[in-house]
């Protein structure tokens, strides 16, 4: 490509591709699939690299993570950065409301009330526009430089937006909260137990863990959002009441909280801590409290700080939903990967409105540090929808006679032995036929956003299995009628249903296939990179580890994981009894008109609508071929501004030459 078209096409992309970021991440209205906005985002890091000098900090490219560091570098925060000090009931927030107006010797005093964000706080620098640097909070002095994640932050814009009201300084510290949502952390966490790996304790923990990863391109494909809701040093502009800096960051761009309000006095403070209240559980994000703050920034300085906290802000904290029960049994699941947890099963209790008589535990070390026994009496606690964890054990009513939990060393379902892998928190059940782990196997192949067998839930891929009519999913496909027929709580009609549903599922997509084998560390993300890049199973069974590793996130260990799958002769079996079951997986994107089945295209010059890249995709997806040079066999030679001689090729061929017009037309554009 000249270097002139490269340079506009890097320009269109970044934009193009800032577009379906906000589409997505702010609008959760996304426009086009997964695989297109990747390809996008190949073509986009391809022409950067072949054209450094394009290089820009604030390309969407820098978005997907940077080489892993072996540390984070320690980051002095240019202005300290403060915490709050609590408040716990409306006495205490009218004792605020007195102190500040005595010590200002104001008596009017309006505050900016705000969502509390359960998250972590940061600190962004932007100078003259442009994000700089970012950090944790630290101590409040000192905190981690973690600028590379930050930027994956998709939210988070890398420029600010340039508004008529008020200039970009040349230096900015801008303050927020990184967090993950509620739906996002479930699905995040899901995704972690499908791919073996531990849950997280909740959405704040999520948020933290993902931030403080050494390797950026794992942040990248965490569900991190931001928001900002303060200002340390600022250089050549300044503001006179805090409302007015949080319009103007959200006028540069920044996503600001929605709720936040600007309240005339005291009993309004109270009035909107109710009401933030009411709707806590309601909110998309986890939050514990409200924050008041002094709305006047020259009244600000005027107040001051004692030791770390502002004068002039208050932390209003919701009491947290807690109860107390008495654990009945600790019981020790086994999942889909072998991995052991345990359950604090209690005596059914309700806390915050919801009856709740289990907490997962997550593993051994969890329930040790807590010292968590049969019999023990516990507090438990639930945190906004999620799941209930216990807290602590109250000892003083411990009974006599309990003893110490004790992972078992043999697992509950096969007794085969359990082991704890080095560096591994979790104890596994290494049996590959474990019945637990199979199971919970098939479970998975056919659960929702796998293969969505329907009418193959848990209890009927139990039932199947232990009536020894399956082993594998692959099983699945070969079930008859007369079979089910003799199962417990199947009638004619439900067997023919499963039956049905059965013969239905042979064509699944591609990207839903691979995520339903269960492959250690592919969730769905990584499943449809996979068919996006391979298109069919056979290319993905005989991928080498580094034509894995050459998709942007796959990494080593997915990589290896992978590759062992396909090298197991257990799984090569398996697959096999798909293939002879006339399970075929479909290439997501084939349309359901083959409409240019059988035609072949080459391609010459440059396309305006589309790069090469795209069209060749959308004549294969449509059923076509493409080829790099013209011969007698060629159907279509689709020529764009500035063809080359494989147009003369055509024409002296007699082949039919399309021009991007009717090239559109055939493929339905
Ligand atoms: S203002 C000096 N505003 O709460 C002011 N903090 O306990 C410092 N937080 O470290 C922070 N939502 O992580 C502020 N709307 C909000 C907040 C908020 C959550 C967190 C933040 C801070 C902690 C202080």
């Amino acid at each position: 490509m000249e270097k002139d078209a490269a340079w506009k096409r890097i320009a269109d992309l970044r934009n193009i591709i800032e577009y379906h970021n906000k589409r997505y991440y702010q609008q959760d209205n996304p426009e086009i699939s997964d695989a297109e906005y990747d390809r996008l985002m190949r073509e986009l890091q391809d022409l950067e690299n072949r054209y450094p000098d394009e290089y820009s900090e604030t390309s969407p490219t820098q978005r997907v993570g940077a080489a892993p560091l072996a540390k984070f570098a320690p980051f002095n925060h240019p202005s300290a950065m403060f915490s709050l000090a609590n408040a716990f009931s409306n006495e205490e927030i009218i004792d605020f409301d007195g102190r500040t107006k005595r010590l200002s010797g104001v008596d009017n005093i309006s505050y900016v009330a705000e969502p509390k964000l359960d998250g972590l706080a940061v600190n962004l620098i932007y100078e003259n526009g442009i994000f700089t640097r970012g950090a944790t909070r630290g101590d409040g002095a000192t905190g981690e430089d973690v600028t590379q994640n930050l930027k994956t932050i998709s939210s988070l814009p890398l420029k600010m937006k340039k508004i008529k009201e008020k200039p970009i300084p040349s230096f900015i510290e801008i303050r927020g909260e990184v967090y993950i949502e509620k739906e996002s952390f479930k699905k995040l966490n899901l995704r972690r137990i499908n791919e073996g790996e531990e849950p997280f304790a909740n959405p704040r923990n999520a948020a933290a863990g993902s931030l403080r990863q050494l390797d950026s391109k794992i942040t990248a494909r965490r569900p991190l959002n931001i928001f900002l809701y303060g200002i340390g040093d600022i250089k050549g502009i300044d503001f006179s009441t805090h409302k007015e800096a949080l319009q103007t960051l959200s006028g540069w761009g920044f996503p600001v909280n929605k709720l936040i309000e600007q309240v005339q006095n005291i009993n309004a403070c109270i009035q909107y801590f109710e009401h933030i209240g009411a709707m806590r559980e309601r909110l998309p994000y986890e939050i514990d409290g409200i924050v008041l703050k002094v709305d006047n920034l020259s009244l600000q300085k005027i107040l001051g700080n004692v030791s770390r906290n502002p004068r002039w802000a208050l932390a209003c904290k919701f009491p947290a939903a807690q109860a107390t029960t008495v654990v009945k049994e600790i019981f020790v699941g086994v999942g889909r990967m072998g991995t052991l947890t345990p359950v604090a099963i209690m005596e059914p209790v309700n806390v915050g409105g919801v009856m709740v008589s289990r907490a997962t535990m997550h593993n051994e070390d969890e329930v040790l540090k807590k010292d968590v026994r049969v019999g023990d009496t516990v507090v438990i606690q639930r945190a906004g929808d999620v799941i209930p964890e216990v807290v602590k054990v109250i000892l003083d009513e411990r009974p006599i006679g309990t003893k110490i939990f004790e992972m078992p060393k043999h697992c509950p379902d096969c007794n085969s032995e359990i082991v704890r892998m080095e560096g591994e928190v979790a104890h596994r059940c290494i049996n590959i036929s474990c019945p637990a782990q199979l199971k919970e196997h098939i479970r998975h192949f056919a659960s929702r956003g796998a293969m969505d067998i329907e009418g193959l839930g848990e209890k009927v891929s139990a039932q199947l299995f232990d009536a020894k009519l399956i082993q594998d999913p692959a099983d699945l496909y070969y079930l008859t009628k007369k079979e089910l027929l003799e199962l417990e709580r199947h009638a004619e009609k439900s067997a023919q249903n499963l039956i049905d549903s059965l013969e239905n599922s042979k064509n699944p997509p591609l990207d839903k296939f691979i995520y339903a084998l269960g492959i250690r560390h592919v969730g769905e993300r990584t499943a449809k990179l996979l068919a996006a890049r391979f298109g069919n199973m056979e290319k993905i069974i005989t991928a080498k580890q580094e034509d894995l590793t050459a998709i942007n996130e796959i990494g080593p260990e997915i990589a290896a994981s992978i590759v062992e799958f396909f090298h197991e002769q257990k799984n090569i079996d398996v697959m096999n009894k798909f293939r002879k079951a006339g399970v075929k997986p479909q290439k997501k994107e084939i349309a359901a008109d083959n409409a240019l089945q059988r035609k072949s295209f080459v391609l010459t010059g440059t396309l305006e609508s589309m790069a090469r890249n795209d069209a060749k995709l959308i004549i294969e997806n449509l059923g076509g071929s493409v080829h790099s040079s013209v011969t007698k066999k060629t159907t279509y030679v689709v020529a764009g501004s500035e063809p080359g001689s494989k147009l003369d090729k055509a024409n002296s061929l007699g082949i039919t030459v399309l021009n991007e017009k009717d090239f559109l037309k055939i493929i339905g554009r």
